[in-house]
């Protein structure tokens, strides 16, 4: 049968080094004056961020900066922004960090054109286009920066909510590896885990296409071979311009292609436990694998080989058993915890997150259907 697909990425990327020197120039692209930028209280205070307000400064915008964003960005973040942003007139927003900041100023975009609360847009898009966003991110995992959707908490009931339309997505995303050098172990460890996360499910799901086949493959292979090095030496640019690039493949995969029953137990289990959202996704890919591998094994194979993992001379399912240990190793490697009651979450609480998992939108996607017992079984290999 022949491939018919459609793909899109709305965001016009810059990569490199050195480009996170040229914002205002950027910012010229897009046109408009006075900008918002978002971030949180850390990115905020450090010396690339003030260089980047100085040289917005220099080049003569206005700008006012809304760094209160919190992980897991409530809808109080993104009122306080969009107040702040209407208060003077905004025209352009960059947001500049992790996930939290870039899904910040989407949802701040999408409420200074459109009527209403940020809540309405839940399952019901946007009519009007975002107000255009420059995203930088400082983090190499969540893709944020290139994907339509924001994931903004509702702190009354309780819920993440998924706003998704191409609508919403960055105008322009720039990558620098520079930008990413100074974050700190942990948090390379658990976003890198988290882009090769959605590099796999991307690569195995029914819903992908070979463009987006291609890109998750060579995401899988970039963030094999430089996650480790990153995570040991932070000042290894060549290894962060491999981690960074793999997130960006990652991204361009997942956005088209979209996810599996990882982030369908991890999107409901993220509300009941605060723990890194990477993190929770590296504890469970390799029983999700282990779940899916006879659904496509030939695509086990080919992650194998992605991960460096000599295959010669084995049967499919050696070499897929293959992919599944790699992932194990690079995820013990770089310091990840091996199970969930580790980082605190509560057997009791699986049946109640498994009914939740097994309504997720990943769900059909997944190569394999699977049960909501199944969901509590694959949870269960790593408590
Ligand atoms: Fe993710």
């Amino acid at each position: 049968m022949y491939p018919q697909f459609t793909f899109l990425i709305p965001t016009k990327i810059y990569y490199g080094f050195g480009e996170f020197k040229k914002v205002a120039d950027r910012v010229r692209e897009i046109g408009g004056e006075k900008i918002l930028v978002v971030t949180d209280p850390v990115i905020g205070k450090t010396d690339f961020t003030q260089s980047m307000l100085q040289s917005l400064e220099e080049n003569g915008f206005i700008y006012k900066v809304y760094d209160n964003v919190e992980p897991n960005p409530a809808v109080r973040h993104v009122e306080e922004g969009l107040q702040m942003a209407k208060g003077f007139g905004c025209e352009l927003i960059i947001g500049i960090g992790g996930g939290s900041a870039l899904d910040t100023a989407k949802a701040i975009a999408v409420m200074m054109t459109n009527e209403g609360k940020i809540g309405d847009y839940w399952g019901n898009p946007p009519k009007n286009a975002a107000m255009p966003v420059i995203a930088i991110p400082t983090t190499a995992g969540t893709s944020s920066e290139i994907t339509w959707v924001t994931v903004v908490k509702d702190e009354e009931k309780k819920v993440k909510m998924g706003i998704g339309s191409p609508k919403l997505a960055p105008a322009i995303a720039i990558y620098d590896p520079e930008v990413t050098k100074t974050m700190p172990p942990g948090i390379t460890a658990s976003t890198g885990m988290d882009a090769l996360t959605h590099a796999i499910e991307a690569y195995t799901n029914i819903n992908n296409n070979p463009v987006a086949e291609l890109a998750a493959l060579e995401a899988v292979r970039l963030i094999s071979e430089n996650l480790r090095p990153a995570v040991a030496k932070g000042d290894n640019l060549k290894a962060r311009h491999g981690v960074l690039l793999g997130t960006l493949f990652a991204g361009i995969a997942f956005a088209n292609a979209v996810l599996g029953v990882v982030h369908a137990i991890t999107s409901p289990l993220g509300g009941y436990f605060p723990v890194p959202h990477g993190v929770v996704n590296a504890i469970l890919l390799p029983p999700a694998m282990e779940y899916n591998k006879n659904a496509c094994i030939d695509k086990f194979v080919k992650i194998a080989e992605a991960m460096g993992e000599n295959i010669e001379g084995l049967s499919k399912l050696e070499a897929a058993d293959k992919a599944i240990e790699a992932v194990k190793r690079l995820s013990k490697d770089v310091g990840i915890p091996e199970s969930l009651s580790e980082i605190g979450v509560k057997e009791e609480l699986l049946p109640e997150i498994a009914a939740e998992a097994i309504k997720n939108v990943n769900i059909p996607l997944n190569p394999r259907q699977p049960s909501e017992k199944d969901l509590i079984q694959i949870c269960k290999a790593v408590i």
